[in-house]
């Protein structure tokens, strides 16, 4: 295990209703103006959004709202709440939605107190300083809600890369399965995915003896096979929706990635394909991973065999690990289309012809160097193929 320094200090309130406690939150954590930031109109239409701007007004607390955050969060958004913290001495961020609203907060708290342009940040840039954040989560998904971590896509060049730093980590996080009760089911299998992928991102890694991490991972991707089908199955299922909400946020909190290289080659492969269609990142994923698993599987069949035994039942075949590493990728696969995950370009409304493109703006654009750097280092030409592969 390599040496790590892990800090995560957010204050989990779980549970039914806890959206309640938002004010009394928000003082606690110092905030004493607040911009309620949003999506689309799913926490309107919920009712949520006035919940929690009574529990705000209950404690006291005035705040400004900034809905319309699009899934794959938009810089022009970011921009426009940057102005409007300043303007009005906003000193505490509250994102009410999924991973996307998290993230355009996360980029808002942090662009407010600095100078210079903030997708500084999402250029490599470490974020050190942000106003305060908080979240409300409605999706269980990116993890976000525990995450060092800001996704965001800069409409010039529809470029979208992260950004990071432990003081972008949200105060609290609200976490209340009943508010994912509403999802459409594709949106809980999109979720249900990313959690599995950071799990599987973390998994691919080259460093050795890392048992306890190892282990931790395989329980919770146990758990989301256990509990992602039935959810899907029964959408009003609450103790399969809190246990999908906790380990989703177990699964990207860091807390099973400390001490080990992890990988991220699929998230930024599929990254390209939800900024050029803006599909939604888990079904991206769906169709990326198990092209990107086959293609690096010799880098460390063992590996792959390992998951495949302990997570998907395959049994082991000492004389060929490499039957059982694959069967353990096509298991994944079965797995992701039995819960509605589209499988290849053509079902995620992605086109061959576009190849190139992905590739140039992967592995070139932003200052990228023509290679990614993860579990196996793959460059322009590898990428090429791993899109290739999704063209079936
Ligand atoms: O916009 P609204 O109307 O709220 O609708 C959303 C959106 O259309 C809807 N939704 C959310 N909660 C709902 C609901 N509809 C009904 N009932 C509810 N309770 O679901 C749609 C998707 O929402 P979004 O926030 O985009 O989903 P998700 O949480 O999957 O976030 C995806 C974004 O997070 C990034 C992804 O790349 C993507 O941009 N990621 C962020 C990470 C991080 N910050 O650590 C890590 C991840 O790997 C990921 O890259
Ligand atoms: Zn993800």
């Amino acid at each position: 295990m390599e040496n790590f320094s892990f800090y995560s200090p957010t204050c989990f309130v779980f549970g039914k209703d806890t959206e309640s406690q938002a004010g009394e939150l928000v003082r606690r954590f110092g905030g004493s103006k607040v911009l309620i930031h949003y999506g689309g109109g799913s926490v309107v239409r919920s009712g949520l959004l006035e919940r929690v701007k009574k529990s705000l007004d209950d404690a006291s607390i005035p705040y400004e709202l900034l809905g319309g955050v699009k899934p794959n969060p938009r810089s022009s958004l970011v921009y426009e709440g940057i102005e409007l913290c300043r303007k009005e001495k906003i000193d505490f961020v509250l994102a009410v939605g999924g991973g996307s609203v998290i993230d355009s907060s996360k980029a808002i708290a942090a662009g407010t107190v600095y100078d210079g342009d903030f997708w500084d940040f999402y250029s490599g840039k470490l974020i050190e300083e942000a106003l305060p954040i908080g979240t409300i989560l409605t999706i269980a998904a990116a993890g976000s809600e525990g995450s060092p971590d800001s996704v965001i896509t800069k409409e010039e060049g529809m470029y979208k890369r992260g950004a990071t730093g432990d003081a972008i980590r949200p105060k609290f996080s609200i976490l209340n399965p009943a508010l994912t009760q509403t999802l459409p089911a594709f949106q809980s299998a999109a979720g249900i995915t990313d959690i599995m992928a950071h799990l599987y991102e973390r998994y691919l890694t080259n460093t050795k003896e890392v048992e306890v991490t190892d282990r931790l991972i395989e329980a919770l991707l146990l758990t989301m096979k256990h509990e992602g089908p039935r959810v899907i199955a029964d959408p009003d299922n609450y103790d399969a929706r809190a246990n999908i909400m906790w380990a989703g946020m177990m699964a990207h909190n860091n807390s099973c990635g400390v001490g080990r290289s992890q990988d991220w080659n699929s998230h930024d492969i599929e990254h390209e394909l939800s900024a050029l269609y803006d599909c939604a990142h888990g079904a991206g994923l769906a169709v990326t991973m198990p092209a990107v698993f086959t293609y690096v599987m010799e880098h460390d069949v063992m590996r792959f065999a390992q998951v495949a035994v302990r997570v998907w039942g395959c049994s082991m075949d000492f004389a060929h690990p490499e039957v059982t590493a694959k069967a353990g990728i096509e298991a994944f696969r079965s797995f992701l289309i039995s819960i509605g995950m589209p499988k290849n370009f053509d079902e995620l409304g992605a086109k061959e012809e576009d190849i190139p493109k992905l590739v140039e703006t992967l592995c070139r654009g932003n200052g990228r160097d023509g290679s990614l750097h993860g579990f196996v280092e793959l460059d322009e030409s590898d990428c090429t193929k791993i899109y290739q592969m999704m063209v079936f």
